[in-house]
């Protein structure tokens, strides 16, 4: 399916309402959000949610986002909701905001890793609005990315199938993700809000909606549990590297000349960066958008293209280090790590 405008033609809200059952009948199904398609089940069925640790094969203690339809809900899933934590889900829901708040007791512990708080979300895209809404009023669907734990992110219906497919008892199709980052994770420890995940949301809207500075959490701070704080994390199958424009040019004649099949991502023009036009026919080119919201979009779609041409390398070329990249370098950053 193209990306854009999603229509929720008779077919498409057919497969949501029999999605929408599965779920209800304890089944767990793959569906698109504006940030990344999530895997869902039924938030107030534990063994259902238990699938969810099993096929991702995610660690137990790892808490998963809630997604929900209606805000009116919030109380029915958290409880003591500070007033930024208001104030934010009133300016971006539905939108990539996740708000971690005190749980609400009837919140399954494996849906939180065993925590006392909860990570809630009103996702705007149409089928997971549409999904939400079937499934009824006091219901809501716990889920992570849908993807192995430790990988990317599917921004696409055929990213899910492709690592998942056999697993899952349906993936609803809405297209590319128009983000295709995740959503921002933000917490209130002791009245102070800090960003725990830079994502969708910039951190300078997040600002702007408080009137006052956040806190941004440092990569080694142990914060609460956020699976997608491990400094490796988001990681291409293919090893990745990351580098600055002045090493780019060298870094991939040199392995391209040892005969490694390596594929190149760039946002900057490549002629600027004065590689030879004889190289580049052994080497897969990427050209990526040079504005950051366009860059996010096509991010994983990128990565997970490398993956599939069987590549020995990818080189990525640095992005700017200005606040509105700051989402993509830090995915950029956990995906390289494993491989420095
Ligand atoms: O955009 C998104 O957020 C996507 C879509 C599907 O909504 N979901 C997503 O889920 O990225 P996941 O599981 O891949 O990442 C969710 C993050 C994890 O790093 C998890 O640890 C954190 O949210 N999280 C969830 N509940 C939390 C809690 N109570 N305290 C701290 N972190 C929490
Ligand atoms: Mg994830």
């Amino acid at each position: 399916m193209e990306s854009g405008v999603v229509r929720l033609d008779d077919r498409l809200q057919t497969e949501i309402e029999s999605a929408a059952d599965l779920l209800l009948k304890g089944g767990v199904v793959a569906f698109p959000t504006e940030t990344v398609y999530g895997l869902g089940a039924d938030a107030t069925n534990p063994q259902a949610v238990q699938k969810i640790y099993e096929i991702k094969r995610r660690p137990a203690n790892h808490p998963l986002i809630l997604h929900i339809g209606d805000m009116d809900r919030l109380g029915d899933w958290a409880q003591d909701i500070p007033e930024p934590a208001w104030k934010l889900a009133k300016h971006c829901w539905p939108g990539p905001l996740t708000l971690i708040l005190k749980k609400n007791p009837r919140v399954p512990d494996c849906v939180t890793g065993g925590q006392d708080t909860v990570g809630i979300r009103i996702p705007a895209h149409p089928v997971a609005l549409a999904l939400l809404k079937a499934l009824g009023p006091g219901k809501a669907v716990a889920a992570p990315s849908a993807n192995l734990y430790g990988k990317i992110s599917p921004t696409t219906a055929e990213h899910v199938r492709v690592a998942l497919k056999d697993k899952v008892d349906a993936i609803l199709d809405g297209g590319a993700c128009d983000v295709g980052l995740e959503s921002t994770i933000i917490g209130f420890d002791l009245e102070v809000v800090a960003v725990l995940r830079p994502g969708g949301i910039p951190v300078s809207e997040i600002e702007a909606i408080l009137d006052g500075p956040v806190r941004l959490m440092q990569k080694h701070e142990p914060a609460v549990r956020v699976s997608g704080s491990l400094p490796s994390h988001y990681a291409p199958t293919t090893p990745l590297r990351l580098l600055a424009r002045a090493e780019f040019a060298d870094a991939a004649l040199r392995l391209a000349g040892q005969g490694f099949r390596i594929g190149i991502v760039t946002w900057s023009d490549v002629d600027s960066l004065e590689m030879d036009a004889s190289l580049m026919r052994h080497i897969r080119h990427i050209s990526m958008p040079s504005e950051p919201v366009q860059y996010g979009r096509k991010l994983y779609a990128a990565l997970h293209q490398c993956d599939q041409l069987g590549l020995d390398y990818i080189l990525i070329e640095a992005t700017p280090q200005k606040p509105a990249w700051l989402a993509i370098s830090d995915r950029l950053q956990r995906a390289s790590h494993a491989h420095l």
